[in-house]
């Protein structure tokens, strides 16, 4: 069992059914020798008990912004200078929204704005809750911010429906925390910045319609978590998905395949490693129509263009970069990937089976990592794993190239 004494915790709960779950938490904290101080809203009195919470951190609960005692004592700045994270579980929409917009009307929440440590939330609401539009901004707002959320889960909620929003089980959370409390390793990419292509682009056919493709910036976006990970800065020149961006990752958003050129060309300045993992439309439209276009006749004849290749310009334009392409191919995957290899003049070429429900838009890849001299196989696993995989391979072979 890893043990963090000497670490102070504030555990921060709103109101919320989810907070009985995090009696759990306090208890797998305490077991791990973390001082641990609980602070309760008032909407969450209505749920749990301050004395559960006092009991198992063995110190009174803080509820009351102003307690003539708590301030003669710990008081609500003093709680925020002691913490080394404050971790707030369950995180109910009003919480967030009340973070969001800096507000000071609570004990809790005060103490998040005069705090200088970490802040992260799990958040617990009805999945319409979690979904609505105000919700989601101001947790964008929170993240942009540097707030680190910890995702809530898909299942059956107390209310009975079924949907995104039930928190996250206290052990998860756990080791999240125990994670954020270890002193941070140099990692192997620090000081590297790592560009990345990810998502489709959209070609305008004419004011609402456009060619595009299926690919949904998952592999994209899973690989830059990796690299960020590994401690490089990391920007994603962005096709147009549904993802949210990653923590402490750039994006940049480009709709077509002349901006992602632009903007990739733009930041490859100053990269040190470009991966294109983006699904860039091979052509335009010679001519985007001013005007919606009306049915007319049976037939329709577009005239496509060839787009610029933005990995053959950047690798070509910035040969100092190390360049890592993919090959989304439904036949012949290593001949025509090896030839994207070379014709490309890339450091390694990442080949993937699509078709038939493969690649594009899946939680899943298999991939082919293939250089000039070998070649490696990675079984079908989820991308996010994949991501950490594939990025460990680039930066042992970025290291044997620079070293
Ligand atoms: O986004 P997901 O849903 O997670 O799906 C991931 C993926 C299947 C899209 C991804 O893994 C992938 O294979 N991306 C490359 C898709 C592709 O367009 O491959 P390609 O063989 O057509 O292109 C070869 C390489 O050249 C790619 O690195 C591509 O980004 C790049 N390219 C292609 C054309 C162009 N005009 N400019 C480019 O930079």
């Amino acid at each position: 069992m890893t043990t963090q004494s000497n670490k102070n915790i504030v555990i921060g709960i709103s109101g919320g059914i989810a907070a009985y779950k995090s009696a759990q938490l306090v208890r797998g904290l305490i077991k791990r020798g973390i001082t641990v101080r609980v602070c309760m809203t008032p909407a969450a009195l209505q749920f749990m008990t301050p004395l559960t919470f006092q009991a198992l951190s063995g110190h009174p609960v803080h509820t009351d912004l102003l307690n003539p005692d708590a301030e003669a004592g710990m008081g609500h700045i003093a709680l925020a200078r002691w913490a080394d994270l404050v971790v707030i579980a369950p995180a109910s929409a009003d919480l967030m929204a009340r973070l969001s917009m800096g507000l000071a009307n609570d004990l809790l929440s005060t103490l998040c704005l005069a705090t200088t440590a970490p802040v992260h939330l799990a958040p617990a609401m009805n999945h319409r809750m979690w979904s609505h539009l105000a919700t989601q901004a101001n947790l964008n707002t929170l993240i942009q911010r540097g707030v680190i959320i910890h995702e809530p889960e898909i299942g059956q909620q107390a209310c009975g429906e079924v949907g995104m929003g039930r928190m996250l089980a206290p052990d998860d959370i756990l080791k999240q925390c125990l994670k954020a409390l270890q002193p941070r390793k140099q990692g192997v990419l620090q000081g590297k910045q790592v560009l990345l292509t990810a998502g489709p682009t959209r070609e305008a056919i004419d004011p609402v319609r456009y060619i595009s493709n299926r690919s949904s910036g998952k592999m994209g976006y899973s690989i830059a978590r990796a690299a960020r990970d590994l401690g490089a800065k990391v920007t994603i020149v962005s096709g147009p998905v549904a993802l949210r961006a990653p923590q402490k990752v750039t994006v940049v958003s480009v709709e077509s395949a002349a901006e992602m050129h632009q903007a990739t060309l733009d930041y490859a300045a100053s990269a040190d490693i470009f991966i294109a993992t983006a699904a860039v439309s091979d052509f335009s439209t010679e001519d985007v129509f001013s005007k919606k276009i009306k049915k007319s006749g049976d037939c329709l004849t577009l005239e496509l263009k060839q787009n610029a290749d933005i990995l053959y310009d950047t690798s070509h334009q910035y040969p100092q970069l190390f360049s890592v392409g993919f090959a989304a191919e439904t036949d012949n995957l290593m001949v025509y990937a090896r030839d994207k290899l070379q014709r490309k003049k890339l450091d390694m070429i990442v080949a993937n089976p699509v078709g038939e429900g493969k690649g594009f838009d899946q939680a899943t890849n298999q991939l082919e990592i293939i250089w000039k001299e070998g070649h490696l196989s990675l079984p079908e696993k989820d991308k996010q794993t994949l991501a950490h995989e594939l990025m460990a391979i680039i930066v042992e072979h970025y290291n044997r190239l620079n070293s």
